[in-house]
């Protein structure tokens, strides 16, 4: 069917779309690359696409969003190059904050504050309460954040908090980590053609189906994004189990 300004209709959406999504959004420094722009500008580039794809995620009803912003390994680039994604994120605060929050976003940080900015640590914090009652969309920001630290720093707090041996259980662990009291990721998307989880959720990504596609970063629009919700839908989540039978008679 064509609609009378000629475009094709837009088929809805399953109903089984993920609740939790993260995402590795690489590739930045190749699309400024690609442009004879500096890598700075692919990042600004980046953060122009975040503002889209998490309106596409309110409107497509994605519940949780978690975006891979900064890495603990993500220190060792050049300082002007760190320090600009401090900046960003400062900027994102600063700029986006109010209207995100009368979107309804609750926006959360998964990583360690202590390395950051102190004046960037405290507007951190005034986000976070700001839009802590906030529930149309959860953004997770994952800024200083690595997996296997995740996990090294949830050990010795379980330890500290004196729990002993036989308490430990996949629960009490998943407790421990930045993303307590969340769902796992159903879905975790790679822009960029990189096939790596990167320190990525590594125990909450278990089960996660993954997606990569070649597209960069800041060219992963609403299309490409509602291409990767349709994907998922269609395929058999199992989570180490068989396949349901076709018919129990
Ligand atoms: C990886 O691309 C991207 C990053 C390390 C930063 C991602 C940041 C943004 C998209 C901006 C939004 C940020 C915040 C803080 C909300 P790359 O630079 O490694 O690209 P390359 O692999 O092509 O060099």
């Amino acid at each position: 069917m064509v609609t009378e300004t000629g475009t094709t209709p837009e088929q809805p959406l399953p109903h089984n779309i993920p609740h939790h999504v993260a995402i590795i959004m690489d590739g930045n420094g190749r699309w400024a690359e690609a442009r004879g722009l500096p890598r700075r500008a692919g990042h600004e580039a980046g953060t122009e696409n975040l503002r889209r794809v998490i309106r596409a995620a309110v409107e497509f009803g994605v519940k949780i969003l978690t975006i891979y912003a900064f890495s603990t390994e993500n220190w060792n680039r050049p300082r002007w190059e760190v320090r600009a994604l401090l900046h960003i994120l400062e900027n994102v605060i600063d700029r986006e904050l109010d209207e995100l929050n009368a979107e309804g976003v609750q926006l959360r940080h998964l990583g360690e504050p202590d390395r950051l900015p102190v004046k960037l640590q405290q507007k951190v914090r005034h986000a976070i309460e700001l839009t802590r009652n906030n529930d149309r969309l959860i953004l997770n920001i994952a800024f200083n954040y690595g997996g296997r630290d995740e996990i090294v720093r949830a050990v010795r707090r379980i330890i500290a908090d004196g729990l002993p041996p036989e308490a430990i259980t996949e629960d009490v662990i998943s407790r421990y980590l930045y993303t307590a009291g969340l769902p796992d990721p159903d879905l975790i998307i790679r822009t960029s053609g990189e096939l790596r989880i990167s320190n990525f959720l590594l125990w909450q990504g278990a089960y996660a189906e993954y997606y990569a596609t070649p597209t960069l970063w800041p060219d992963f629009d609403r299309e490409e994004f509602r291409k990767a919700l349709i994907d998922y839908c269609q395929r058999e989540r199992r989570f180490g189990a068989l396949a349901p039978p076709e018919s129990a008679s």
